[in-house]
């Protein structure tokens, strides 16, 4: 059987990060793709270096050339830059919607069938405009939140607890960025509910708050500790999360920014909610009952999402 093609659109310390995984689990070959010249070579031939240690025997190359994806089965894109001090949000906006554009023109050319997640921020509307730009279809092209600001929370859960990481599900819905909505009532250690956990007097609403609070600006926390740049470690592991669920028709129940089409009283927007990835890429959006609260942030997540949207309009009038 043929071994899959894992391409990478972006060799910042995120893809260099997912090219490492995606060896180390043995996912299939690896194209690491950026724009700078040397770079996706340099770490490329690094990564290859790792394979007699490590005994793994995919086969890593860099490239500044599109036709390199070609048949692609799974493609991650993290190309883009980070706001940088002094730059507007629709600054940031402008700079990574070009970059969306290239890459979803050099997908569309190269790779149609592939399985794309999308990592760069602002997220939900960046895999919006890869979609848009890119013309794959709406199950193919998912974007990377969900998984990774519900594993931050499970990491404070796990803490607040003291028990094991492994042992916390949560659940986070919504816009990736200050309004995400971490859902209490699902979120459980060994299937007991927080709101069970509190009730017996192992942690208090008030602390369970500052975790919410804390899950909801968890990338921002990283960015103040590094000074330069943002967090790539969880963002990776989160992402080869889904492509492994992909790749081997996993079915996995995982909260991903999915297009939404009247699911939670949305139409035509990308949002995170809980959806199954298997071989056909999102096949199901699972929609579940929210209290009142729950359904008033998200529609506030939903709001911050649309306005995004317009403001993407309004700098590329071809999305409009
Ligand atoms: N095509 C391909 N690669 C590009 C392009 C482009 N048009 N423009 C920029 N890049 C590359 C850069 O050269 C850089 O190597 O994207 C890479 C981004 O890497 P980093 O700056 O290290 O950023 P990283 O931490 O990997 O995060 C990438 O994910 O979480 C989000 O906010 C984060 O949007 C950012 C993205």
């Amino acid at each position: 059987m043929a071994r899959n093609k894992i391409a990478l659109i972006g060799a910042g310390n995120i893809g260099g990060t997912l090219a490492h995984l995606a060896a180390l689990k043995g996912l299939g070959d690896i194209v690491l793709f950026d724009v700078v010249e040397g770079v996706p070579q340099g770490k490329a031939l690094d990564l290859s270096q790792c394979a007699s240690v490590e005994g793994f025997d995919a086969k890593i190359t860099g490239s500044n050339d599109y036709a390199d994806i070609a048949g692609a089965d799974v493609i991650i894109v993290t190309a883009g830059v980070a706001r940088k001090p002094g730059m507007s949000r629709d600054d940031l906006l402008g700079i990574n919607l070009k970059v969306m554009k290239a890459v979803g023109e050099g997908i569309a050319a190269n790779a149609p069938d592939a399985f794309v997640i999308c990592i760069t921020n602002p997220l939900d509307a960046m895999v919006w405009a890869l979609r848009e730009f890119s013309g794959l279809p709406h199950n193919k092209v998912v974007g990377m939140a969900g998984v990774l600001d519900s594993s931050r929370f499970n990491h404070f859960l796990a803490e607040e607890f003291n028990v094991s990481a492994k042992d916390v599900t949560s659940f986070v819905l919504g816009g990736h960025g200050d309004t995400m909505v971490p859902v209490i009532e699902y979120s459980t250690v060994a299937g007991i509910p927080v709101p069970d956990l509190i009730k017996q007097g192992r942690s208090t609403q008030e602390r369970i708050d500052a975790i919410v609070q804390r899950t909801r600006s968890g990338g921002g926390e990283i960015v103040a500790l590094l000074k330069t740049g943002s967090a790539f470690y969880a963002p990776a592991t989160s992402a080869i999360a889904m492509a492994e669920s992909y790749l081997g028709d996993k079915k996995r129940l995982l909260p991903c920014a999915a297009n939404l089409t009247g699911q939670y009283g949305v139409d035509n927007l990308y949002v995170g909610v809980p959806v199954i990835i298997g071989k056909d890429g999102v096949e199901q959006v699972i929609e579940i009952e929210l209290n009142d609260e729950a359904k008033a942030n998200l529609t506030v997540s939903v709001d911050a999402v649309k306005e995004l949207l317009d403001a993407c309009k309004a700098i590329d009038p071809s999305l409009a």
